[in-house]
C-alpha cells in the first residue's frame, strides 16, 4: 500500500465517497461547511485500486480532520491516512488537530481514542440539527445505533524525538 497527495485526478473519486459516506459532496463542520473534493489530502493505493482518502484544513496552527474514509477496513489504511494528515499538519506548524465523529460511529472513536485523541465536546443533538441541512443523514447509523450527536476529539501535536 502506498500513501500519495490527493491529485486533480482523484477529486471526482472523493466526491462521490464523500456522497456515500456522508449524504452530500459537502460535510458540515463546527463552524464551517467544507467541500472535501476542494481541499489538501491524502489517498492509500494499492496499484490501480484507490483504499482510503483522508482530508484536512487547517487555520493558523491548528488542523482539522475533515474527512477520513477506509474502503478497506482493520487493514492499517486509516492509520496510514492519520499519520501522514499528522506528519504535514506538524511540517506546517501546528500544535493541535482535531475530529467530529457522530454518535454512531464506534469504530472512529475507537480508532481515534487509541490514537491519541481525546473527548473535548459532546454536542447533544448536533446531527440533528446537521439533518436539517442534509435531510440525506440517516436516522439510524452504525451498529443499528440513532444518529443523534457530535463528538468531538482533539489530539495534541508533538514533533517525535
Ligand atoms: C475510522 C476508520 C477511518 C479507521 O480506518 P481503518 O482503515 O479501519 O484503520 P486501521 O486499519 O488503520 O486501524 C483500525 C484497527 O485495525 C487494526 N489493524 C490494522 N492492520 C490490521 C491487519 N492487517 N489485520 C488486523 N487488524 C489490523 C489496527 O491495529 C486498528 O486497531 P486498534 O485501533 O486497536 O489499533 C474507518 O473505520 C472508516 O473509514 N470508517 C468509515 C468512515 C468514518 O467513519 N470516518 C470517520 C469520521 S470522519
Amino acid at each position: 500500500m502506498k500513501v500519495s497527495l490527493l491529485s486533480e485526478d482523484d477529486r471526482t473519486w472523493v466526491k462521490e465517497r464523500t456522497e456515500l459516506l456522508f449524504g452530500g459532496e459537502f460535510v458540515v463542520s463546527r463552524n464551517e461547511v467544507h467541500d472535501p473534493h476542494k481541499l489538501p489530502g491524502f489517498i492509500v493505493t494499492l496499484g490501480p485500486e484507490r483504499l482510503g482518502v483522508a482530508t484536512y484544513h487547517i487555520m493558523d496552527d491548528v488542523c482539522e480532520l475533515v474527512t477520513i474514509d477506509s474502503l478497506s477496513q482493520f487493514s492499517g489504511v486509516g492509520t496510514m491516512l492519520l499519520e501522514k494528515v499528522e506528519e504535514t499538519a506538524l511540517a506546517l506548524g501546528c500544535t493541535k488537530m482535531w475530529v467530529i465523529a457522530p454518535n454512531d460511529n464506534l469504530d472512529a472513536h475507537r480508532f481515534f481514542q487509541r490514537r491519541g485523541f481525546v473527548l473535548t465536546n459532546v454536542r447533544i443533538g448536533g446531527m440533528t440539527k446537521i439533518r436539517l441541512l442534509k435531510p440525506s443523514i440517516p436516522r439510524i447509523g452504525y451498529y443499528g445505533i440513532p444518529v443523534r450527536d457530535e463528538f468531538d476529539f482533539e489530539k495534541t501535536l508533538e514533533a517525535a524525538d
